[in-house]
């Protein structure tokens, strides 16, 4: 329970995407299409409101659009990008190459690694395709960097490639979208590399080196899953982001949560520690020439991942009746 709530968001013209919009900025979070949002008008009505941009929290993803090796179902991304359309917002592609979200057809086979790369190559193919120009980007490889900055073997994609030759499949991937594809964005997206560490360092190398190969890669998404009491080194975000964009690499905060434990009461300095957070990392966004877009992982804490995956909650901008809390009013304050 928020103690101090105040005025709820209605009929307000001065909303986060009024203000992004004079700035040319996406502002943005991550759609749910479960029963339980279907069933809420408010949660569309918000989004439309406050948001001009949406990314998918789970329709894009591989089990969801390729759940046996002949069916494809785009509904549910179709939904989205009509929702979109309709009422002029954006939507980013959630995610082609990542170790979850992949189905059973495709995890439990011992393919070869020319049978695998040929699923792959059809996946991202077929998606893309479906998807060609009613996109803004896609985030074309999810996660794929360790916490010791090197490629990862986690998951099946890697087998795809022989020992020295890791990292290969990762370069086919985003040729492959961009040949589906030549207008959208491709990005890279991380979570953990929001400051300069041995993850980011990593991440930074490997697009450097992608970019020096000519393989067509436009931008780079920072998640920023955190909790609301975790040491953040503005100083260090701000330079990271820096050294991204002087990349020519443009910015997407493409998750940002921030957590409170389930036994932590909502009080005020809590709230206000959670949105000097929001502060630090959309502020360095800010800072930064090619940061573009701010999304967050969700919009209400109503409805959030982090409720059934940590013994966390409440990580969003608004609390669960759908009121603006401290977090909210920050990055409001933000686009003055
Ligand atoms: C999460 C969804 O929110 C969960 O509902 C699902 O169980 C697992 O995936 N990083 C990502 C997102 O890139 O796709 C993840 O989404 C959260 C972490």
């Amino acid at each position: 329970m928020i103690l101090f709530a105040t005025q709820a968001l209605g009929g307000n013209s001065d909303t986060l995407r009024s203000r992004a919009e004079k700035k040319g900025l996406f502002i943005g979070g991550a759609m749910r299409l479960y029963k339980e949002t279907l069933d809420d008008p408010k949660y569309f009505e918000t989004f439309k409101n406050e948001f001009n941009v949406i990314v998918p929290e789970h329709v894009m993803k591989f089990d969801a659009t390729h759940s046996s090796e002949k069916t494809y179902d785009f509904s549910g991304g179709d939904l989205i990008v009509d929702f979109a359309n309709h009422n002029s917002m954006k939507v980013r592609g959630h995610t082609l190459v990542w170790h979850e979200a992949v189905p059973p057809w495709v995890n439990q086979y011992k393919y070869s690694r020319r049978k695998l790369k040929a699923i792959l190559h059809d996946h991202i193919l077929s998606v893309v395709t479906h998807f060609k120009s009613k996109l803004l980007c896609w985030d074309v490889v999810n996660e794929a960097i360790g916490e010791d900055g090197k490629i990862s073997r986690e998951g099946i994609w890697p087998r795809i490639d022989k020992g020295k030759h890791l990292g290969d499949y990762i370069k086919n991937a985003y040729r492959w979208a961009h040949q589906a594809d030549p207008d959208v964005l491709l990005f890279y997206n991380d979570y953990g590399t929001e400051e300069i560490n041995k993850k980011s360092d990593g991440v930074y190398n490997f697009i450097k080196d992608l970019k020096k190969e000519g393989v067509p890669i436009h931008g780079v998404g920072f998640q920023v899953h955190i909790s609301y009491n975790e040491p953040l080194n503005e100083e260090s975000i701000r330079e990271n982001f820096k050294r991204f964009s002087d990349l020519g690499l443009l910015l997407h905060i493409t998750e940002m949560d921030v957590g409170i434990p389930k036994d932590v009461p909502l009080t005020p300095p809590v709230l206000e520690q959670q949105a000097e957070q929001y502060r630090k990392v959309f502020g360095a966004c800010l800072a930064t020439p090619l940061c573009q877009a701010f999304l967050t992982w969700g919009i209400t804490d109503k409805y959030t991942w982090i409720n059934q995956v940590t013994d966390m909650t409440a990580p969003l901008l608004l609390d669960e009746f759908y009121l603006p809390k401290p977090a909210y009013r920050v990055v409001k304050s933000l686009l003055d």
